[in-house]
């Protein structure tokens, strides 16, 4: 009838399958997109010869700002709506240590930025390296805080105070000072600085987000991120103690990080498609084979999973090389891994 309002037809959406993406080196380089991303998104949002949607999550190592801030980050770059139910990065799991951990050591990322993301996780008493050149500055003989930092800084008195953890939320902004004062606390009586242990091994533990030791960005060749932070540590503690570190890493390829990344996509397509029931297939998109593939493959052969790895050409794997861990295809960009999947299923 003339004057009637037209309803579009509803796009289906798919519940036998659905996509989990890696950020830096697939979507993101350097903070640009990369080419093919924007389309790619528009493909699973139902722009495909199929007309259907596909159920999509973000699994990415990176971090270093609120899980809110990141979607608000990516939903500009790639053109479209994220949302946090959506997403997990490196430290999203750390959340649940608070409860565990009352004080905490917080380090890496800009600013005062990581120290809100762990207070928004429940970390009663949040400390950053910061608070510690404040309050001594010849902790760091070759670092000196900005105006901004020192006003940022909080006071306190360190002789009363117990540390009882630490955790490398982000990428290290100034390894040397951020090392010396990781290195403190190891080697101090139960995490009170300016004490020295007899053993050295009743120091804090070490959590780190992720232990990628190279990542893409904007230059053509990888660059050190926080793995290789990790294994510098641990080198630098056997040198000056005589004695082995063990840290931890979350993120991927660690197992937990793709159950917490099952788990988020259960309850996305739940609230957000209205589906009850767990896919047939996922199919997970990556540049690094150590983390990405990796993860991936090991999650795939655990029970009741079907994880597909698919890696991209964009970022930390390069053409002439022979990935240490095999996916199950190799394409150029996160557009063909798309359109690889959609053409596995149909
Ligand atoms: O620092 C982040 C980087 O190591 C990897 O991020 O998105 O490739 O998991 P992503
Ligand atoms: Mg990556």
């Amino acid at each position: 009838t003339p004057g009637t309002p037209v309803t579009p037809p509803e796009t289906l959406v798919t519940d036998k399958y659905a996509y989990a993406f890696d950020i830096d080196g697939v979507l993101i380089r350097g903070g640009r997109p990369i080419p093919e991303a924007v389309e790619a998104m528009k493909v699973l949002n139902g722009q495909n010869q199929y007309g259907i949607k596909v159920p999509y999550i973000f699994v990415t190592n990176g971090g270093g700002k609120t899980e809110q801030e990141r979607c608000v980050q990516l939903s500009k770059q790639l053109e479209m709506e994220v949302s946090p139910g959506q997403f997990i990065c490196g430290h999203t799991p750390m959340r649940e240590m608070a409860e565990r951990y009352s004080t905490v050591l917080v380090v890496g990322g800009e600013g005062e930025k990581c120290r809100h993301v762990a207070e928004g996780y429940g970390f009663k008493d949040v400390v950053t390296p910061g608070d510690i050149i404040k309050d001594n500055q010849d902790t760091t003989p070759f670092r000196k805080l900005t105006k901004e930092e020192y006003e940022n800084s909080r006071v306190r008195n360190f002789s009363e105070v117990q540390i009882e953890a630490i955790f490398v939320f982000a990428d290290s902004r100034d390894w040397a000072s951020d090392q010396q004062i990781i290195l403190d606390l190891l080697m101090s009586k139960n995490g009170r600085l300016g004490t020295r242990s007899e053993t050295f091994d009743e120091g804090p533990p070490v959590f780190f987000s992720h232990n990628d030791v190279v990542w893409s960005t904007s230059h053509d060749l990888t660059r050190i991120g926080m793995g290789a932070l990790r294994v510098s540590l641990e080198a630098m503690f056997k040198a000056v103690t005589g004695k082995n570190l063990e840290t931890t890493a979350f993120g991927k390829p660690q197992i937990g990080t793709f159950q917490f990344a099952t788990r988020l996509l259960q309850q996305w397509r739940k609230d957000t498609h209205g589906i009850d029931s767990p896919p047939d297939t996922v199919y997970f998109v990556g540049d690094t084979p150590e983390s990405d593939i990796r993860g991936a493959n090991e999650f795939d052969k655990c029970v009741d999973n079907n994880w597909y790895s698919i890696l991209v050409r964009t970022g930390v794997f390069q053409e002439g090389t022979k990935p240490r861990f095999q996916p199950k295809a190799t394409v150029d960009n996160v557009l063909e891994a798309v359109k690889h999947g959609m053409e596995r299923e149909y």
